[in-house]
């Protein structure tokens, strides 16, 4: 049987340093990177353009699984995101967008019309998926997953330091009640709802700098393969 292609999936809240540090592991490993958040910002993206109700499960699963997406990054290395040959990047951050984002993704037609998308990022020489359920669901048999969480507050703080950094201006207390009430959604909801798997290994990143987390990590994968 052909060996399977290792997957690392790092799972946890928002604003718990998932993205940045699934982006530096995949630099440092060589591995491909799957930000499956994105997609999920994506379909609701594309679905407000396109006037469907965030209600229309049919609808937004239609849009899910027809995603005209292409993944690329700017001169400075930077992540950058096409919607539709558009690039939509300081778009899918916003907090209106990710607030619709943790509503498509409540739903199950959506998220299994996104399955087979995330799946086919599983390319050698190996996969970082960074999302909610890539340990529990989407790369149920990775080698190796990692729950990383914060604390609220850190979270908010650096939720806030990245938008500023876009241009993006909003209020810290907004940004935590924004972030409360989508942790609550995600892990309170019926489908696939956040939570870490029976096999991940518990990871909180607060205090501690991007470095010494993808260090950590970095020593689980050694011990891994
Ligand atoms: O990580 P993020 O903020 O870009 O995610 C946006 C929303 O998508 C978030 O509210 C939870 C949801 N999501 C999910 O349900 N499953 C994933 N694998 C990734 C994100």
């Amino acid at each position: 049987m052909k060996p399977k292609v290792p997957v690392i999936a790092i799972d946890g809240p928002s604003g718990s340093g998932k993205g940045t540090v699934a982006r530096h592991l995949a630099d440092r490993l060589g591995y491909h990177l799957l930000d499956s958040g994105a997609l999920y910002r994506l379909t609701a993206l594309a679905a407000s353009r396109r006037g469907i109700s965030l209600e229309d499960s049919g609808a937004l699963a239609k849009v899910a699984a027809d995603l005209d997406v292409h993944f690329g990054s700017d001169a400075h290395g930077e992540e950058q995101i096409w919607l539709d040959g558009q690039d939509v990047t300081t778009e899918l951050r916003t907090e209106e967008t990710g607030a619709g984002a943790s509503r498509v993704a409540a739903l199950q037609p959506v998220r299994d019309a996104l399955i087979t998308l995330q799946r086919s990022f599983r390319r050698a020489p190996g996969l970082v998926a960074d999302g909610r359920d890539m340990g529990t669901e989407v790369f149920a048999d990775a080698g190796l997953k990692v729950f990383l969480t914060a604390s609220a507050e850190e979270r908010a703080r650096r939720r806030h330091k990245q938008l500023k950094g876009k241009g993006i201006d909003v209020s810290l207390a907004a940004l935590s009640r924004d972030i409360d009430a989508r942790d609550r959604r995600d892990s309170e909801r019926s489908v696939a709802p956040l939570r870490p798997a029976e096999d991940a290994r518990m990871l909180d990143s607060s205090g501690q700098s991007i470095a010494a987390v993808v260090n950590a990590i970095l020593g689980w994968a050694k011990e891994m393969s």
